[in-house]
């Protein structure tokens, strides 16, 4: 019997780790189905698109820099897609509309927001490095989380004041203070494409920070960022954006195929090994 059919789309693509995911998921509880990857480019997204509402594909993912492109093609986006204009995941409901959802923000918050007590969360100052694609996500899973204290910082100033229209509780920063500023938050956030190729990494000055400060990035691979390796170095607790991957996979597992996957051991050992 031919295989059901899922994918992810974005440019580049080559780092991801979805296909690995979803198809340890799709062997683990014998669904017969395959994941793969493909890099398009912007004009290729319509004709994609078709393929999920015809039903040649099942479901898809949707990674940078395609997550805002990819909503005129769409019949609607629900939830929290609807709330941050960022889709990742698109399926057909059973009225064949083609519907754009966001596990990000579950997937961020699953991650690493968990763990943060009511009393941490009402207190944390937390500086968000980034306006693109991903910010809104984070954004919104701090939000849901009742973290108060949101500051957000992009190198175009411009495109931060578009996040600050829909969230309005966010304070703003200039790119050129996060340095001087730095010392004030108790979390940094990487939401920018920075540290994803190893040419193009941050010109800024990051030493001013809090002993206590933890440090987020959203990128995965590499595992880890000269950000990372550099407060890692200066005794700081890191996370790097494995574990958002595979929360943000497990909601779009569960959307596609109504089954809730496991993140178990071999799990994680195989996405370290890749
Ligand atoms: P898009 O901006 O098209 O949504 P993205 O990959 O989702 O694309 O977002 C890239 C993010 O990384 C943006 O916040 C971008 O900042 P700008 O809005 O100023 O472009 C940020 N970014 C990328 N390269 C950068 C660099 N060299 N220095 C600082 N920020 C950078």
């Amino acid at each position: 019997m031919n295989k059901t059919k899922f994918a992810i789309i974005g440019n580049p693509i080559s780092h991801s780790l979805s296909p690995t995911m979803h198809n340890y998921w799709f062997k683990k509880y014998k669904i017969n189905a395959e994941y793969k990857l493909l890099n398009i480019s912007e004009d290729e997204i319509p004709s994609i698109i078709k393929k999920v509402k015809n039903g040649e594909i099942k479901g898809i993912n949707v990674t940078l820099p395609y997550k805002k492109s990819v909503i005129p093609f769409l019949s609607k986006t629900v939830n929290d897609a609807r709330d941050t204009h960022s889709v990742n995941t698109i399926l057909v409901d059973k009225d064949n509309n083609l519907i754009g959802e966001n596990t990000d923000v579950f997937g961020f918050q699953a991650a690493y927001l968990k763990s943060f007590s009511e009393q941490e969360k009402k207190n944390k100052k937390v500086l968000i490095l980034g306006a693109g694609g991903v910010a809104p996500s984070i954004i919104l899973a701090l939000i849901k989380s009742n973290i108060k204290d949101i500051t957000l910082a992009n190198r175009t100033y411009e495109k931060s004041l578009f996040l600050k229209r829909k969230f309005k509780q966010i304070n703003l920063i200039k790119w050129e203070d996060c340095s001087n500023k730095l010392e004030k938050f108790d979390v940094l956030i990487n939401a920018t494409s920075l540290g994803l190729k190893p040419n193009d990494d941050f010109k800024n000055d990051f030493s001013n920070f809090k002993k206590s400060m933890v440090y987020i990035d959203t990128i995965y691979n590499p595992p880890k960022t000269q950000m990372i390796k550099y407060f890692k170095s200066n005794k700081l607790k890191t996370f790097n954006g494995l574990n958002m991957l595979i929360y943000q996979g497990q909601k779009s597992f569960y959307l596609w195929n109504k089954i809730n996957p496991e993140v178990d051991d071999e799990l994680l050992e195989l996405l370290e090994e890749n």
